[in-house]
C-alpha cells in the first residue's frame, strides 16, 4: 500500500522525522537502526504506523474532529483504530481491561504507543458502569467505537462465563450508557462466528443466523439483537460488524497467523485443521487495516441501526496460507494434520457488498502482501525481548493527577 502513495518525498520525510521523534517509547536507539535496516518499505510504515495523511484526506468517508471512546483500545485492532483516528485529527479514548487472555507485556507495548501518539488510556473495565459514566461526563464523546470482548472461539468452548460476562452482560452497560445518548454513534464489533454451519456462502447480512456453532458466534449474535432493542426503544445508533479472521503486525497471540509463524520460525510442528470429510479448511483472512478503514467509515455513517461484514471477500485455504508464511519466513512448516473442532466454521467467507454500497468500504491488502508485513512485524517484535511496563502514571483517570500529566504530553507532541 505504501508504493501505492503518491505523497512527494519532502512530505514523506517529514512524515517520518515526526513519527520518530514522537514514538521512541518502546524501541532502543540500536533496535530502530535494526528496523530501519531490515523491514522493508510496508513493513516500515507498519512499525511506525506512516499512514498517508493525504490519501486520507481526500476521502470523505473519514471520521475528523470527534470525540471518540474506543473500548478494547490495547487489543489488536482497538490498537490500530486508536491510532487512525488520532492520526485523523479526533480526540480519542481508549478504556481497556489490560486482561491476560494473552501476553499483557504485548498490550501495554501497544498502550505504550498509543500514549506517545497523544491518545488517552484508561486501564479499566467496561463492566463499571461509573467508570463509563465518568468518562462520559469528561470527554462528551460523540462516537463510540466498542471492540472491547473476551474474543476467541476455541477458548469458549471452556470458558463460556468469561463470554456471557464481557461480551453480553458488559455490552448491556454501553447500551445503558447511550440509551439516553442516541446522537451519539455507535459502532461495535461482531464477528464472522454468528454464521452457522448451513449458513450459504458466501455469507450475506440477510443470513438469518441463529444457529451460531460456538458460544462466542451466540454473544456476537446476542448484540446485535441488544443493539437492535435499543435502537427501537430508546433511538440509539448502532452499527454492528461482522470482522472475518483479522490478521496484521500487533495480531493475536492465540489466533492462527500469529501461532503459524511462530511455529515455523522456531521449527515446531502446526495443528493443521481438517473438516470431518478431509476437506481444506478455508478462512476470509483480513488485513487489519482494511478493517480499520471500514471502522472509521462506520463511525463516520453512523447508521440508526445496521450490519455489516467486513472481510477481505476472497477466501485463502490454511494450507495456502501456510505456505505464505513459509514464503515470507523462508522456513519449511512441518504439519501435522488434524480433525477440525466441532465449534469451527469450515468455511468463512464474506459478501461485502452491502459495506461496498452503503460505506463505500473496499479491502485493499493482499492476503500474501499482509503475511509479509506480519512475518515482519513478527521478526521485529520477537528480537525485542522485554518490555518495559507501561507505567501507572502514563494510565489517564479523568480528573487525576495522570490527567495532567497527560496534558503535559500533549504539549510536547
Ligand atoms: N481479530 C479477529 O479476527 C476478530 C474477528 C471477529 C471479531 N472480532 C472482535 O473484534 C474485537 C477486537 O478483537 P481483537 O482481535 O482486537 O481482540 P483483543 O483480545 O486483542 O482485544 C480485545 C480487548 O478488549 C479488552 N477487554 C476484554 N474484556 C474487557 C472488559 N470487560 N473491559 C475492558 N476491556 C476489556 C482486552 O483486554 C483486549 O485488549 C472483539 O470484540 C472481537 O470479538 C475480532
Amino acid at each position: 500500500m505504501w508504493s501505492r502513495r503518491r505523497c512527494s518525498l519532502a512530505v514523506c520525510l517529514l512524515a517520518a522525522l515526526v513519527v520518530a521523534l514522537s514514538q521512541g517509547a518502546l524501541a532502543s536507539p540500536v533496535h530502530r537502526q535494526h528496523e530501519q535496516a531490515n523491514a522493508s518499505a510496508a513493513q516500515r510504515r507498519n512499525l511506525l504506523w506512516l499512514r498517508d495523511p493525504l490519501e486520507v484526506a481526500n476521502d470523505d468517508h473519514m471520521l475528523r474532529n470527534a470525540r471518540v471512546l474506543v473500548t478494547g483500545g490495547v487489543g489488536f485492532i482497538g490498537f490500530h483504530l486508536a491510532a487512525t483516528l488520532v492520526q485523523l485529527g479526533n480526540d480519542v479514548v481508549v478504556l481497556d481491561n489490560f486482561n491476560s487472555y494473552y501476553d499483557v507485556r504485548l498490550k501495554e507495548a501497544r498502550a505504550h504507543k498509543l500514549f506517545g501518539h497523544g491518545v488517552r488510556v484508561v486501564n479499566g473495565d467496561i463492566c463499571d458502569f461509573r467508570l463509563l459514566e465518568k468518562l462520559f461526563e469528561q470527554h462528551g464523546f460523540t462516537h463510540v467505537a466498542h471492540l472491547a470482548a473476551q474474543a476467541g472461539v476455541r477458548y469458549s468452548v471452556n470458558h463460556p462465563h468469561d463470554y456471557i460476562r464481557s461480551n453480553v452482560d458488559c455490552f448491556v452497560n454501553i447500551l445503558e450508557e447511550l440509551r439516553t445518548k442516541p446522537e451519539v454513534k455507535l459502532v461495535y464489533a461482531s464477528s464472522s462466528s454468528v454464521y452457522g454451519k448451513d449458513a450459504t456462502i458466501p455469507f450475506t447480512e440477510k443470513e438469518c443466523s441463529d444457529k451460531p456453532t460456538n458460544v462466542y458466534g451466540a454473544t456476537k449474535r446476542m448484540n446485535e439483537l441488544l443493539a437492535h432493542s435499543y435502537h427501537h426503544l430508546y433511538n440509539i445508533s448502532a452499527t454492528g460488524l461482522r470482522f472475518f479472521t483479522v490478521f496484521g503486525p500487533w495480531g493475536r497471540p492465540d489466533m492462527a497467523p500469529f501461532i503459524f509463524t511462530e511455529r515455523v520460525m522456531r521449527g515446531d510442528t502446526i495443528d493443521v485443521y481438517h473438516t470431518a470429510d478431509g476437506e481444506e479448511m478455508r478462512r476470509d483472512f483480513t488485513y487489519v487495516d482494511d478493517i480499520v478503514d471500514g471502522i472509521v467509515r462506520s463511525l463516520h455513517h453512523g447508521a440508526g441501526y445496521d450490519v455489516f461484514n467486513l472481510g477481505r471477500g476472497h477466501p485463502t485455504s490454511v494450507p495456502q496460507f501456510i505456505e505464505m508464511i513459509e514464503s515470507a519466513t523462508g522456513k519449511p512448516a512441518r504439519r501435522n494434520d488434524m480433525e477440525a473442532h466441532a465449534a469451527e466454521l469450515p468455511e468463512t467467507y464474506a459478501d461485502v457488498s452491502h459495506a461496498a454500497d452503503v460505506l463505500d468500504y473496499s479491502p485493499k491488502m493482499a492476503t500474501d502482501e499482509g503475511v509479509n508485513a506480519f512475518v515482519g512485524w513478527y521478526k521485529w517484535y520477537s528480537e525485542q525481548g522485554m518490555f518495559r511496563p507501561f507505567p501507572r502514571a502514563d494510565y489517564y483517570f479523568p480528573g487525576g493527577p495522570a490527567d495532567e500529566a497527560f496534558k503535559q504530553r500533549q504539549q510536547q507532541l
